[in-house]
């Protein structure tokens, strides 16, 4: 394949980029199982630090667990989630270093970790953050649109979702088909050279 032939069309860019917005009210209309499998076996394929894969993700969906989510959201974001097909509740796996040997074999990066804890807070939320970003992209990649959140007790959800521990939970994206009725346009950002430069 050319580097040429590997450009996104217009179409493509549009529906990850240009046209995709953060939404917050939702269609009645289902995401099955089978599309976040698929979500996840495209996001999981994004980089991290030495093949660490720290991310993992509790898919919120019935009704029931839905509730178990409502008590621990700021009030203003109860309505868009408790109303969204899937609410991705992101963490990060603390002990990703126990699974190295699978992820990275032969290496002895699980030893490597343990002989340098401080390491491992922020490798495991370094990547866990960027899988996160994966998983929106890859979202959007199926037509899914996506409503990030970080209003949200996380020790409250960590709890609920996660009561193992070893676990940090980061952020939440409701994932669905959106409504844009009443979508207001896009906020501005920053131009190229007041957020870069080339040296
Ligand atoms: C990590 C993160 C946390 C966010 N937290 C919230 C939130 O708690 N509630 C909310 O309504 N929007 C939240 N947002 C949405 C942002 O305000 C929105 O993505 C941003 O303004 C860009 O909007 P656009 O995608 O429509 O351009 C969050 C977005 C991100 C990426």
């Amino acid at each position: 394949m050319t580097a040429e032939s590997r450009i996104l069309d217009d179409r493509s860019l549009d529906i990850l980029f240009r046209e995709a917005r953060t939404l917050r009210s939702w269609k009645k209309q289902d995401v099955s199982d089978v599309l976040i499998r698929a979500m996840y076996d495209l996001f999981k394929l994004g980089p991290t630090s030495a093949n660490c894969c720290p991310a993992r993700v509790v898919f919120v969906k019935s009704a029931s667990a839905k509730e178990r989510l409502k008590p621990h959201l700021d009030s203003g974001n109860v309505e868009k989630t408790m109303t969204a097909p899937v609410t991705a509740v992101i963490a990060c796996d603390l002990k990703f270093y126990e699974h190295m040997d699978f992820l990275a074999p032969g290496k002895n990066l699980r030893k490597w970790f343990e002989n340098d804890a401080p390491q491992i807070e922020p490798t495991a939320r370094r990547n866990g953050t960027l899988q996160g970003a994966y998983l929106l992209l890859a979202a959007r990649a199926l037509g899914l649109d996506c409503g990030p959140m970080s209003g949200f007790n996380k020790e409250g959800v960590r709890k609920e979702f996660f009561p193992e521990g070893g676990v940090e939970v980061d952020f939440l994206c409701n994932i669905g088909y959106g409504d844009r009725t009443g979508l207001k346009p896009r906020q501005p950002r920053l131009s190229f050279d007041d957020a870069c430069e080339i040296l």
